[in-house]
């Protein structure tokens, strides 16, 4: 797929402050935001296949990228982290939400290739600023730093709402806790999502 871009990208890239891009935006337009997916909706600025990676980006551009439930239809997903973090400046930040792999929904969306659990975005990050379970970092050289990571349960429901609501602040209070609850009980009271927020590290 070719890349189109309708806006003057270097000139927002020099001029906006912070430079923030929405990778997959889908329908929502943010003001003073570079806008990107596959679908050449009207507010889209670049229309791309992110499969292909971010070559449209210089290197250390961007301040903030924002993701939200895109990753998750990514097939080449290794690439598209590179490339997340060879676009951010040093101390730029990626802001990603993305399904959980107990989220029942999850399997209804016949695009969806890929799902997530609390280590995946840890595959990424030094074994000794990992969770109490480590995981192989040796996989990949791309590097990140988390800078917080959250559980989130939702509900379409009123009820499970609410007590899903408390439920996430107990969980989310330590990471202890996180990580008892993917073993044990994710099953029973599924995840919704991951809000991940990282940045390249500096190690
Ligand atoms: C579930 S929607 C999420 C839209 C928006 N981020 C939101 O939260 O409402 C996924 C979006 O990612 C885009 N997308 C999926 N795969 C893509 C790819 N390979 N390259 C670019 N955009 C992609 C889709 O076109 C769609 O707009």
């Amino acid at each position: 797929m070719e890349t189109s871009i309708k806006i003057d990208l270097e000139q927002l890239i020099n001029s906006l402050d912070p430079v923030v891009v929405e990778l997959g935006c889908g329908k929502k337009k943010r003001q003073g935001v570079i806008t990107v997916d596959r679908v050449d909706l009207s507010n889209i600025d670049i229309v791309t296949d992110m499969e292909e990676g971010l070559g449209f980006l210089p290197d250390s551009s961007v301040d903030q990228i924002h993701c939200r439930s895109v990753l998750e239809h990514i097939e080449n997903f290794e690439n598209l982290m590179r490339e997340i973090t060879r676009v951010l400046k040093k101390d730029g930040k990626a802001n990603i939400f993305v399904p959980h792999f107990s989220n029942p929904y999850y399997y209804s969306d016949y695009t969806h290739r890929r799902f997530f659990g609390l280590y995946t975005f840890y595959y990424f990050v030094e074994t000794h600023k990992q969770l109490k379970r480590k995981v192989p970092n040796f996989y990949t050289d791309i590097r990140i730093e988390i800078l917080s990571l959250k559980l989130v349960f939702r509900s379409p429901f009123w009820i499970s709402r609410r007590l899903k609501k408390i439920f996430g602040v107990l969980i989310n209070s330590h990471r202890c806790l996180m990580e008892f609850y993917e073993q044990h009980l994710c099953y029973i009271f599924p995840c919704h999502g991951i809000e991940v927020v990282f940045m390249p590290s500096r190690e």
